[in-house]
Order: structure tokens, then sequence, then C-alpha cells
């Protein structure tokens, strides 16, 4: 029994030109368990208030700081219980610090920070404060993606022998950021995006694809780092080999400059077993693969009896009607939601295991790996510890 909404603060995601401000508030908003009270929108004070009105939230603030102290000033009633974070990857790790030492759980986006050494000041503030956080890798929260990791996890396809992910787009493939896109300028330039570019962006979905679903994680890489596009100061190419725990070997790729991919991602597990595929061109679908039988496919709909009740909380549409990138998002909201409520003495659904502040860093620890053996002609590099 929910006694109230949950109040959620913004920070980052104003403006006419931003881009995943928008999908957020809808993944905010899409069961009507949570508002939207505060905001700091925008890196200009002003312009950060006026998104605020824009957008009808209640409490605008001309900047993350005064935000965060402003909410943790007020009553424990009325206060913010968690912010989404949705700013360049330079302003994730300074507001993610504030809210957790605040009491204020987390919601931050991926990459996690821009360097390791940050992402391991924020987990360790995170673990002292106990803060309820989410990573916010989209795609483990397609309800098929979480089959697919609630398979493995039972055993379905047999012991991982190799795993392939891949992120292909197209959209940098010429200079774009030289006609100030908003979205290309940061994401090309080292100082607000991190070390690397491509591979910071999307190399790091699909390498969560990795940890979320078979839980392995990548000891060693070797990786090619490219920059197609000249004057470019990142990398919009990135292909990565990796051994992984148990023996497992993994091949990571994504790419900015695949013209006419559409953000299509997905993965291949191949165990002893088995293997399982999936992609987000066919989100509804999961493929499994049993040696000498028919191709399984299992669908996505609320009512089919093989989705654990791990999953079906989070499923919201009878079959055939499509649950999607919205909804993925929504689902990560509603893992924080859960463990916020149930923080707060309230019977909520079990939560599932979606990426919390251990992933982001081991996101983190995985890109800076890539770096440093591309920099030394793909040499084998340990990924370091978080
Ligand atoms: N999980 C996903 O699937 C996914 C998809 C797209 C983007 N992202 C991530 O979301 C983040 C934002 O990406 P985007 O494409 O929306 O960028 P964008 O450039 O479109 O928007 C950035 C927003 O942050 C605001 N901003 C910048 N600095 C700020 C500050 N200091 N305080 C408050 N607001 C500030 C800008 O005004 C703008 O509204 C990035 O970290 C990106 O990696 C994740």
């Amino acid at each position: 029994m929910s006694a109230r909404k949950l109040r959620v603060g913004m920070i980052g995601g104003g403006g006419p030109a931003n881009f995943f401000g928008a999908p957020h508030r809808r993944g905010i908003l899409m069961d009507n368990s949570a508002e939207l009270t505060a905001g700091a929108l925008r890196s200009n004070p002003e312009e950060s208030k006026a998104s605020a009105r824009e957008l009808f939230i209640p409490r605008g603030y001309g900047d993350w700081r005064s935000m965060i102290a402003g909410e943790a000033a007020l009553p424990a009633g009325e206060r913010i219980d968690y912010v989404t974070i949705v700013t360049p990857n330079d302003a994730h790790f300074g507001p993610a610090e504030a809210a957790a030492r605040a009491g204020i759980g987390v919601l931050c986006e991926k990459p996690l920070t821009t360097t390791l050494e940050e992402a391991r000041a924020l987990r360790a503030t995170v673990i002292a404060n106990k803060t309820p956080f989410v990573t916010a890798y989209t795609y483990t929260g397609f309800p098929m993606v979480m089959l697919a990791r609630e398979l493995v996890r039972g055993g379905d396809i047999g012991a991982i022998r190799k795993v392939e992910a891949w992120y292909p787009q197209g959209w940098l493939a010429t200079r774009l950021e030289a006609d100030n896109q908003k979205q290309a300028a940061w994401r090309v330039d080292p100082s607000r995006a991190g070390g690397s570019g491509c591979g910071g962006d999307i190399g790091t979905h699909a390498y969560e694809f990795v940890l979320f679903v078979t839980g392995l994680a990548a000891t060693k890489v070797s990786a090619r780092l490219k920059t197609f596009v000249s004057g470019r100061a990142l990398d919009d190419d990135f292909t990565v080999l990796a051994e992984l725990t148990e023996g497992a070997i993994a091949t990571i790729t994504a790419s900015q400059v695949t013209i006419g991919a559409q953000n299509d991602n997905g993965f291949r597990i191949i165990g002893t077993k088995g293997t399982l595929e999936w992609s987000i061109t066919d989100h509804q679908t999961l493929k499994r693969f049993t040696g000498g039988q028919p191709l399984m496919l299992y669908r996505q709909g609320a009512e089919y009896g093989y989705f654990p009740g791990s999953i079906k909380p989070y499923l919201r549409l009878p079959s055939g009607h499509p649950e999607g990138f919205h909804e993925a998002l929504g689902n990560l909201h509603r893992t924080l939601e859960w463990t916020i409520r149930a923080r707060m003495g309230e019977t909520a659904p079990a939560p599932f295991e979606h990426p919390g502040i251990d992933a982001g860093a081991a996101g983190m620890a995985f890109i800076e790996a890539a770096v440093a053996s591309s920099a030394r002609e793909g040499a084998w590099t340990a990924v370091p510890a978080i």
C-alpha cells in the first residue's frame, strides 16, 4: 500500500535542444506513482528556472547545488525522494555525490562518471550512505533482457562460453559537432565525455549486457578504439576482445560511424547447452537455440506464465501490445521506487536487480582498461578493480 507519490528531482534534461530528459520524464510518470517535484534542468540558472516553469515542475532551482541543499533542508515529508541525473557525463559525479550525502536516492545516467577515480569515490559515498542507486543502463529494463538474465542464472543454457554484444549507430559518421549540434558537441569533447567517446557513450551499454545477463565480468581486454572522422579528439568506433571470469570470452563492439544503424544493439550468449539471442530490432522476442531442437521464441506479454515472479510486476500489457524503450526506462525508475518504498516501510514488490553503483563503476573500469589497451596497440590490459 503506497501512502503517497514519490517526489523526484531532475538534474539536466531541460531546454528545447535536449534529448534524454523527456524520455526520463515519461518513465517517471508512467505508473502515476511518482511526480516531478523539483528541477535544476540547465547549466544557466535563469534558463534552468525557466525550464522548470515550462515543464510545470513546482520547485525550479538555478543549479543542482542549490536544489540538493534546498531539498535537504525541507522537512522529511516534503523533500524529494530521489534525483534523476541526465546531464552530460562531466556533470554526473557532483550531483550524484551531493545527493547521496544528503540522504537522497539517485538514478544516474551512464557512463557513471568521466573517470574511474570519480566512480570509485562515488561508490564509496553511496555505500557509506546506503543510497538507493540505479545506473541508467536502459536496455536492462527490457523484460526480454531481464528474462535472458533469469534463464542464464537458472542454468538453462549451461556454462557460458562466449558473449557477443554490439551497439552500432551512424549519426557521427560526419563531423556533426562542427555545426555545434548539442548532443554531438559534448560527446566528442574529452573534458565532458571522458576518456572514450563511442565506448563511454554506447560501448558501455554493450558491456552491461555481459555483466547484467551473465554475471561474468571482463578480467582483461584487447581494444582498438578508432577515430574515423578527422579533427575529432575521441574514438567514434570501439572494438574490444575481452577475457571474462570463469574462462569465457566476449566481443564487445560499438560504433558511431555505422551509417544506417538505428541504435540496433543486442547480444548473443553462448553456453554449453544452448544460445540466447536478443536484439532491439525485435525487442519483444528472446531467441533460444538448443542443439538439434527447433528454435524457441519467448514472446513478451503480461499473461504469459513463463515469466518468473521477479519480472511479472514489470510487464504492463498483454501480448501484442508493444512495450519498449520508454517502458524500459520506466522499469528502472520502478526498481528505484520500490527500493525506496521498502525503506519507507511500505509493502512494494521486490525490485529486480537492475544495475546499481557497482555496475556503473564496473563500466568505468572497463572503459579505462579499453582506452589503455588501445593506446598500446591493443596490448592485453587487466581491467582494474572498482
Ligand atoms: N541510457 C540511455 O539510453 C541514454 C540515452 C541518451 C543519453 N544518455 C545519457 O544522458 C546524459 C545526457 O545526454 P543527452 O543526450 O540528453 O544530452 P543533451 O546535451 O541533450 O542534454 C544535456 C542537458 O543537461 C543540461 N545541463 C548541462 N550541464 C548541466 C548542469 N551542470 N546542471 C544542470 N543541467 C545541465 C543541458 O542544459 C541539457 O538540458 C548523458 O550522460 C548521456 O550519456 C543515456
